[in-house]
């Protein structure tokens, strides 16, 4: 049984439509002039994320997906990442992108990116549209950050709490109601 909660609005979806423009344009001048940016969404969580920043990017690109997994349907990462799904295509010699949805522990991006640096690409770089510095234990930061933000629990724009309310437009934080 889910514990009821309600979901306080925390960013719009507006902010986040005006901050992925100008990621988008930091993003299409460190890359100008690539023949090829391969751009890596992590599953499930990056989705909504990818599919707004890559109809930003003005550049040739290619979208390929991988999934890790180091929450279970919970709210406590495991700190154990697994490679469900890898990508489909090779790398080498590609300028990559790897999108995030939250750098909570690091764990994930740090595994995720040391994965795919052994696979010798040109060059990559990270984003994530959500930080949370105050929870790192691992010592990694993405190359562009959305919003830092509180430690919060946040669903919505692409991240799930237990897999729902990833179809919000905007995202909200978590707060639980009623008896516990
Ligand atoms: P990390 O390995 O601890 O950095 O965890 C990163 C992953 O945990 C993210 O990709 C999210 O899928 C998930 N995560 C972290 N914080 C939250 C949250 O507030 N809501 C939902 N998922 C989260
Ligand atoms: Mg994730």
């Amino acid at each position: 049984m889910q514990r009821p909660y309600v979901i306080d609005e925390m960013i719009s979806a507006k902010s986040i439509a005006a901050r992925i423009e100008s990621l988008s344009r930091e993003i299409r001048d460190e890359f100008s002039g690539t023949n090829k940016l391969v751009v890596v969404g992590l599953l499930r969580g990056s989705f909504v994320f990818i599919a707004d920043l890559v109809r930003e990017l003005d550049l040739p690109v290619e979208v390929d997906f991988l999934e890790a997994s180091s929450y279970g349907d919970g709210m406590e990462s495991s700190r154990e990442v697994r490679i469900l799904k890898d990508l489909r295509g090779a790398i080498e010699d590609r300028d990559v992108l790897v999108v995030e949805d939250i750098v909570d522990t690091g764990f994930t991006l740090h595994h995720v990116t040391g994965l795919l640096a052994s696979r010798n690409p040109a060059r990559m770089k990270t984003i994530a549209l959500l930080d949370k510095p105050s929870r790192r234990e691992v010592d990694i930061q993405a190359d562009w950050i959305g919003f830092s933000i509180q430690d919060e629990f946040v669903v919505g724009y692409g991240i799930d709490y237990a897999q729902r309310n990833r179809n919000l437009a905007y995202i909200g934080k978590v707060r639980f109601t009623g008896e516990t």
